[in-house]
C-alpha cells in the first residue's frame, strides 16, 4: 500500500486515478479547487481550496502535509484553451503556461520534503507537447505549455535521481472528459487510467525521465 497525491482530482482523469487507486487499496490525498459529490463519495482524503497557481494554497497544503511521506505525486491538473494563429490570445497562452508547466514544477519543489528514496513524480503531459508528433499545428498555448512541462520533467528526472526519486511524463491518450468535450472518439477515463497506473507501477530509476503513452508506447519529444 502506498500514498498517492493527485492534483485536479475532482473530475476527469484525476477523479478516475483516485477511484482506481482507492479500489486497489492505496491511500489517496485528492487535491482540488472545489470538490464534487463523485470525489466525496470515494471516501479518500480530500484537500479543497488547492489552486496549483496559488503560492498561498500550495504553502497551506505543504504545511498540512508536513512530515507526511508521499510515495507518488501525480500532477494531473491542467487546462486546454484553443489558440489559432489568427486568433492569438497572449493571455490565454500565459495562463496555460502557468497552469500546465510552471505550477507543476513549483508544486514539485514545494512537496520535495514529502518525497524520499523510492518516491515517484508523475507529470500529466500530452502528445500535443511532442514536437516530432505535431502534424496539425495550432493550439499554441497548450502545445507550448506541454513542451515546457516535458522539459521540466526531464530536468527533474536528472536532478532527483541522486535522491532515488523517479519521474515520468505521461500522455493519457485522447480521453472522454470535460477537456475534450467528452469526444466520442476518445477512450474512457477507466481505460486510460488503467494504462497510466501500469506505467507508474513500472517506473523506476532505470527508466526515469521517459515520455510514455498510457498504452505503453514511448513517445518522441
Ligand atoms: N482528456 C484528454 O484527452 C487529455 C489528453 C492529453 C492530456 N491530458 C491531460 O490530462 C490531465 C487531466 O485532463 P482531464 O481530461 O481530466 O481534464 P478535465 O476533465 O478538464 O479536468 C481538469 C482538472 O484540472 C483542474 N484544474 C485546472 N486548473 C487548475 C488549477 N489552477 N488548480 C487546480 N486544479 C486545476 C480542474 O479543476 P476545476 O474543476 O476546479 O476546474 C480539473 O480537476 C491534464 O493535465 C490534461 O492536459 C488530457
Amino acid at each position: 500500500m502506498a500514498t498517492y497525491l493527485v492534483t485536479g482530482a475532482n473530475r476527469g482523469i484525476g477523479l478516475e486515478y483516485c477511484k482506481q487507486l482507492r479500489e486497489r487499496g492505496d491511500d489517496v490525498i485528492a487535491t482540488c479547487r472545489s470538490s464534487t459529490k463523485e470525489l466525496d463519495d470515494l471516501g479518500v482524503r480530500v484537500e479543497v481550496g488547492i489552486d496549483i497557481t496559488s503560492g498561498e494554497s500550495v504553502v497551506n497544503l505543504k504545511n498540512k502535509l508536513s512530515g507526511f511521506k508521499i510515495d507518488v505525486l501525480i500532477q494531473n491538473a491542467g487546462i486546454l484553451e484553443r489558440n489559432s494563429l489568427f486568433e492569438l490570445d497572449p493571455e490565454s497562452i500565459r495562463r496555460q503556461f502557468e497552469i500546465n508547466a510552471l505550477s507543476p514544477l513549483c508544486f514539485t519543489r514545494a512537496m520535495l520534503n514529502n518525497l524520499s528514496e523510492g518516491s515517484k513524480v508523475i507529470l500529466m503531459t500530452s502528445r500535443m507537447g511532442s514536437i516530432k508528433d505535431n502534424s496539425s499545428g495550432g493550439s499554441y498555448g497548450y502545445r507550448m505549455s506541454k513542451v515546457a512541462l516535458c522539459m521540466a520533467g526531464k530536468s527533474l528526472a536528472i536532478d532527483l535521481k541522486p535522491n532515488g526519486i523517479a519521474v515520468a511524463l505521461l500522455h493519457p491518450g485522447l480521453v472522454k472528459t470535460g477537456m475534450t468535450s467528452f469526444t466520442p472518439q476518445g477512450i474512457t477515463p477507466e481505460k486510460s487510467v488503467q494504462g497510466l497506473i501500469r506505467r507508474i507501477d513500472l517506473l523506476d530509476l532505470a527508466n526515469t525521465g521517459g515520455f510514455w503513452h498510457a498504452n505503453g508506447e514511448t513517445l518522441p519529444w
